[in-house]
């Protein structure tokens, strides 16, 4: 795929980090039709891309996302039946499904405005990084609509239910310390730190075992629905799958070094990858 052609998204490879920026700052990175479609196809070509160890989604100048444009998203399709339909299943496509189920860890870079729609990615991210200044607000209220395309459904997954309905009902704008404050984001710094931050924590996880993130996020993910026998099933046979995937051999690695070498306690760090 050719990165340069995007006209909506901007995407960067460097030092195992995969930058992927909405680019329409002019519009405040508002989601148009074509920014999704983008989207789609940049976060398939970036799935299994060896060069990208951690995925960044950020937003081009003032604004990390100002929910879906209004003009092209909403209005421009209320009376295009199949461009609407296309245009849906594309927005879900790469906010949900790709992003929620991406193989590697993800992390919301929000150096911005967040609001509405844009809810969905910054949960659908593994991890969100904000900043101080960054406002973030569940407008949809202000503008007679509902929190709807699953905004509803991951504020009330995600938040305390209080904070949920109080949001979305005032419409309410707050920051980025308040969002760390609810939980809505991992943690808040200010925003001359925010890059900085973020490429620390995606450092500590480019260091990680892959096979071993991966089946994590998986498993926190898919366990949230389940019943506690569900749940135990489905890990024993994602530790066993786990085991079969990982060429790398971690476990037997991390065990090795601890009962025979002794030269490695998880207590204080990490197992030294590869030194088998
Ligand atoms: N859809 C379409 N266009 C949008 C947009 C959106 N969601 N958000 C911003 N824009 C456009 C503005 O219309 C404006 O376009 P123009 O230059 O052609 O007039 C441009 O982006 C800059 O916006 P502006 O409001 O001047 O910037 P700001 O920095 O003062 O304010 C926001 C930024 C994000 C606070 C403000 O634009 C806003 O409230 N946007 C709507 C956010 C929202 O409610 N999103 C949820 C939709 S469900």
């Amino acid at each position: 795929m050719n990165f340069d052609q995007l006209k909506n998204v901007k995407v960067e490879i460097a030092d195992g980090i995969g930058w992927v920026t909405l680019n329409r700052p002019d519009k405040r990175n508002a989601m148009s039709p074509d920014l999704h479609f983008e989207m789609v196809d940049v976060l398939k070509e970036l799935a299994e891309e060896p060069a990208v160890r951690v995925l960044v989604l950020t937003g081009a100048g003032e604004s990390w996302c100002a929910g879906q444009d209004i003009g092209l998203f909403f209005r421009a399709l209320d009376d295009k039946p199949r461009q609407r339909h296309l245009a849906r299943l594309a927005n879900h496509e790469w906010r949900w499904t790709l992003l929620s189920s991406f193989p590697k860890p993800t992390i919301a870079m929000v150096n911005g405005h967040c609001y509405g729609g844009a809810f969905v990615q910054l949960f659908a991210c593994d991890f969100a990084v904000a900043a101080d200044e960054a406002q973030f607000g569940l407008s949809e209220v202000n503008w007679g609509i509902l929190p709807g395309g699953l905004v509803g459904k991951v504020i009330v997954d995600g938040l305390a239910y209080r904070d949920a309905v109080y949001y979305a009902m005032t419409g309410e704008p707050f920051d980025g310390k308040a969002a760390a404050q609810m939980r809505l984001v991992t943690e808040s710094v200010p925003l001359e730190r925010l890059r900085a931050r973020t490429v620390e924590l995606a450092s500590t996880l480019a260091r990680k075992n892959p096979q071993t993130l991966r089946t994590i996020k998986e498993s926190l993910r898919l366990v949230r629905g389940m019943s506690v026998d569900q749940a135990a099933d489905y890990l024993l046979a994602k530790e066993r799958e786990m085991r079969f995937m990982d060429n790398e051999g971690g476990r037997e690695q991390a065990m090795t070094q601890f009962l025979d070498d002794k030269t490695y306690r998880p207590g204080y760090g990490e197992y030294q990858r590869g030194a088998q």
